[in-house]
């Protein structure tokens, strides 16, 4: 992709598209964000969006649409069977995805369960590069069980990997040899690694995986969520694909994969989900659960809408310059927190910037949350919402045990072409102070823990009165600044 070169030699990354439709924000002051805190038992999924100046909590279904993507909402052919726009996505996933048969989802986890419904039994399992909070929650739910089979390098915090969402190979090999074949239903590999970073597998580790499960005859998912992401920084980073493009690339890691399933809520910049195959009798297999859990071939679950939007958002993730915005911001603050020695996860990926709360709140023991406190400080502090990616976000295991997740991270998603530079910079110096006062973050515990998925709808309270201490720095610092 061609940079654009600034005269002053600055590095900034210009966007590449103008704002036609706005919604407006509020900041509102620290003292209501100390109360919507308590209110939302310090989860930042339960605050509501009045109280929310950034929303980095997510990209999913936040993504901004296109003027496209919302003039093809008013084509929609609204038909319980056989709509037309259907036959228009199922044309793009072909085009996009490089797969013949598409079942349509109402979002990812729909397809989770769905393939978890078909091949997941007990004493069954799944290996996977790393795992998303919902596909391992479907998998467990069917008795299953998972084996996370990435590199050590993945979870080295300032790292320049190219591509820390690698499978281990040689741990693959020796997973399947001990659990043997059989009890192994699918393999799953997650393109740019959500819960690591954002970090992205190369085409030639994919390849590889391909050669494994070939040999011994086991299939391969590819979760496509953050497929465009991932196909983008092979393009950056993969040798072999410096002179190619976005489609090649796409059809290439696709065409290595048994089936792709997605949440078009990332992938697409819309809603929805889907499942794709050239299998027909993987095709066969899934088809039935369709109208049994989500709504008739054509729609499945999603508003016909909802469709049209994501047909025309998947032909927009083969554009360089839309793809490339979203990483492009996430690197401008990942660089900019790392010049302050702020730890974040390196090298940059996609998704959002991955501050690494073990190291800044390392007074905060792991039974306490450290990634959970400092999404909370720092929606405390500035208003900006992201989202805890560390121990809570795990489940306990079956003995009822917490089980402490390999990093604790807060998670600032920059979805694509929402946020200004200029509110990137006040992230950024949010942050800074935050950093530079961290010995005031303190500690959570659990008042309502759910059994599954806790993360979502957990509250949580302060281990004693360090959010008021905070408050008051913060108001000695910038007096009365919002
Ligand atoms: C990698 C990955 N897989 C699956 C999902 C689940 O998709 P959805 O939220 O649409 O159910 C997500 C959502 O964030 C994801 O990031």
């Amino acid at each position: 992709m061609q940079e654009i070169k600034f005269y002053s030699g600055e590095n900034i990354p210009l966007e590449l598209h103008k704002v036609r439709v706005v919604q407006k924000l509020n900041l509102v002051p620290i003292e209501r964000r100390l109360e919507a805190l308590y209110e939302a038992g310090f989860n930042t999924f339960k605050l509501t969006t009045k109280d929310v100046f950034l929303d980095m909590l997510t990209d999913s279904g936040t993504n901004a649409m296109s003027d496209n993507q919302m003039a093809a909402m008013m084509q929609a052919d609204d038909a319980y069977a056989g709509s037309q726009s259907f036959f228009r996505l199922e044309k793009a996933v072909q085009d996009v995805l490089g797969k013949k048969y598409l079942l349509p989802v109402h979002q990812g986890r729909a397809a989770e369960n769905i393939i978890s419904v078909a091949y997941v039994r007990k004493g069954s399992l799944v290996p996977m590069n790393y795992h998303f909070t919902t596909a391992m929650a479907h998998i467990t739910d069917k008795g299953g069980q998972i084996a996370e089979l990435l590199y050590d390098e993945a979870y080295v915090i300032n790292s320049d990997h190219p591509f820390k969402g690698n499978m281990n190979i040689e741990k693959l090999e020796e997973v399947i040899n001990y659990h043997g074949p059989k009890n192994i239903p699918f393999i799953r590999m997650e393109a740019s690694t959500n819960l690591i970073g954002g970090q992205p597998f190369s085409v030639q580790n994919l390849r590889d995986v391909r050669a494994i499960a070939d040999k011994y005859g086991i299939r391969l998912i590819l979760d496509g969520s953050l497929l465009g992401e991932n196909a983008f920084l092979v393009l950056q980073r993969e040798e072999e694909f410096k002179d190619s493009d976005m489609k090649t690339v796409i059809h290439t890691m696709t065409s290595l994969a048994d089936l792709c399933y997605f949440s078009a809520r990332k992938l697409s910049s819309s809603r929805g989900g889907g499942i794709c195959t050239d299998s027909l009798e993987i095709f066969r297999e899934l088809e039935a659960f369709i109208p049994l859990y989500e709504g008739f071939l054509t729609y499945g679950g999603m508003s016909i809408r909802e469709v049209e939007a994501m047909a025309v958002g998947l032909y927009e993730t083969l554009d360089e310059t839309m793809i490339s915005q979203s990483p492009s911001f996430i690197k401008y603050l990942v660089d900019a927190l790392d010049a302050k020695g702020i730890p974040v996860i390196k090298p940059a990926g996609v998704l959002g910037a991955h501050v690494d709360a073990m190291q800044v709140c390392a007074h905060i023991p792991q039974s306490q949350y450290p990634a959970g406190s400092l999404a909370a400080a720092l929606f405390l502090i500035s208003g900006v919402r992201g989202m805890e990616r560390g121990s809570i976000s795990n489940q306990r295991d079956e003995y009822g045990n917490e089980t402490y997740a390999d990093m604790e991270l807060l998670r600032l998603a920059v979805p694509r072409r929402v946020f200004t530079l200029s509110q990137i910079k006040y992230v950024e110096d949010r942050l800074n102070w935050l950093y530079d006062n961290r010995e005031l973050i303190g500690g959570l515990k659990f008042v309502y823990e759910p059994p599954v998925l806790r993360f979502f709808m957990g509250g949580l309270k302060p281990i004693d009165d360090w959010p008021q201490k905070m408050m008051a720095k913060f108001k000695e610092d910038f007096s009365d600044s919002l």
